[in-house]
């Protein structure tokens, strides 16, 4: 997408300046090992190991579709830490313990996004509203996926679901940016993305929607709210202005340990993107969730976590795609949907440079138009001939 806007001479300079500073931001070494450990392809899922080491710690995020595609961060205060896998065990997802990032001490956080089931249901009074008239749901555990297709810090997989397919597209970033594609979210070093695409699925009515379930488990604290931030600034995703943060309530001590999940509430009904296929999407809250059961529906949950972790600090969410009155699912056969998880604080999109510039001539035109009316009264009362001009008419 070409951008929406051409930026005049001064614009340009700011965005230049914008582009030098975040090139100077932190960024991380990345290396990508595919099953790491493992002499063959193991049969069931893969797993991707993205290793992205800082200047004093490392991020390992790990992508797996052993069970439901799950996307786990490990982050440990060294730079020397490493993903161990016990593969039989791992294969056999009956234990914890299986896949191991050591030293365990230096651990600070850990969070898992498990993408869990795929909702169709009818909406045939175009509502877009719960209580929702659900088809069977589809299990993401019992998916046949793709081996795992990688490409520099991303990897993707596919799973061939109601005659059409669903894909997850995993990406991590060595620093600051943006894709090209909508929603262009803006990620950092300490986030990773994940693209859903639901293509050419055969929807069970004419009027079908999605939501698509997802669930999370932070090893330190729990997800277990979602705030909406509002923006006025929608120059990196046009029409668009909130965006959901899932993290912990804010009441924890330090932020260094939390964990986040964000979306740009817009999903998009053609690919690319484009600003007429845009479809707002909502999201339910969190809810408390069964960590063991989460740990039987996602691999790479129950090799890292303990056994006590899974028990409390599982909370899940809908996402639905489209609202009252929009295009159903059948009417283009596809729909895209972009997340960011990472660990820290999530991103803030700063003012960017060009809607600061509109905002100040916005505010300040009309200043300076006051300002010199003003001057201009003050210099005729003062001027000379000035009282002559009132003088009362007879
Ligand atoms: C890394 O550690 C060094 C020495 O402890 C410290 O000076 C530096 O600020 C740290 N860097 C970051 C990015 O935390
Ligand atoms: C896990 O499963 C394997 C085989 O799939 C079995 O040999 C082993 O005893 C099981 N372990 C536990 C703790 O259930
Ligand atoms: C649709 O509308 C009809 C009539 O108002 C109502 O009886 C029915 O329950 C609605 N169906 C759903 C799924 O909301
Ligand atoms: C990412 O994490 C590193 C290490 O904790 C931190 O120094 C840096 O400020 C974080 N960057 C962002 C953009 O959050
Ligand atoms: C929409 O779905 C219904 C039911 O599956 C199907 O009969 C119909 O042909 C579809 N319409 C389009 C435009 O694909
Ligand atoms: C998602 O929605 C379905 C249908 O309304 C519901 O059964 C399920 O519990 C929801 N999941 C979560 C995590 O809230």
């Amino acid at each position: 997408m070409a951008a929406r806007r051409t930026p005049c001479a001064a614009f340009l300079f700011l965005q230049i300046s914008t582009t030098l500073w975040m090139s100077s931001a932190f960024t991380r070494n990345l290396s990508v090992e595919l099953n790491p450990g493992s002499s063959a392809p193991p049969p069931g899922g893969d797993l991707v190991h993205v290793r992205a080491v800082g200047d004093n710690d490392t991020l390992h995020i790990l992508f797996c579709s052993l069970g439901a595609p799950t996307l786990l961060l490990v982050r440990t205060a060294v730079t020397s830490s490493a993903v161990s896998v016990d593969w039989p065990r791992f294969l056999s997802r009956n234990t914890s313990g299986s896949l191991r990032v050591e030293p365990a001490s230096s651990i600070v956080s850990s969070a898992a996004l498990v993408f869990s089931r795929l909702l169709e249901y009818d909406d045939v009074n175009n509502t877009a509203e719960a209580p929702f008239d659900l088809f069977p749901p589809y299990q993401l555990q019992d998916v046949a996926w793709s081996r795992a297709e990688l490409s520099g810090a991303a990897a993707r997989l596919c799973g061939a679901v109601a005659r059409g397919s669903v894909c997850l597209q995993m990406s991590v970033f060595a620093g600051e940016g943006r894709d090209q594609s909508w929603p262009r979210l803006l990620h950092t070093a300490n986030s990773s993305q994940v693209v859903v695409r639901l293509d050419s699925l055969t929807a069970r009515s004419q009027r079908s929607r999605f939501l698509l379930e997802l669930q999370t488990l932070g090893g330190t604290h729990p997800l277990d709210a979602v705030q909406v931030r509002r923006s006025i600034d929608d120059e990196f995703t046009p029409s668009i202005f909130k965006v959901s943060e899932w993290t912990s309530r804010p009441n924890r001590s330090s932020d260094d340990t939390g964990a986040f999940v964000l979306w740009k509430q817009v999903s998009y009904r053609r690919s690319p993107p484009a600003l007429e296929d845009a479809s707002p999407c909502r999201h339910s809250d969190p809810r408390r969730r069964s960590g063991r059961a989460l740990a039987e529906v996602s691999g790479l949950v129950r090799a890292f976590f303990a056994d006590e972790d899974q028990g409390e600090r599982a909370f899940g969410l809908n996402v639905s795609f489209g609202l009252a009155g929009e295009p159903f699912y059948n009417a283009t056969k596809f729909l895209s949907w972009t997340a960011l998880v990472g660990v820290g604080l999530p991103p803030t999109d700063a003012f960017s440079p060009l809607v600061a510039a509109i905002v100040a001539v916005g505010l300040g035109a009309p200043l300076v138009i006051l300002l010199m009316g003003g001057v201009y009264v003050y210099l005729r009362k003062m001027s000379p001939g000035s009282a002559s001009g009132y003088e009362p008419i007879n």
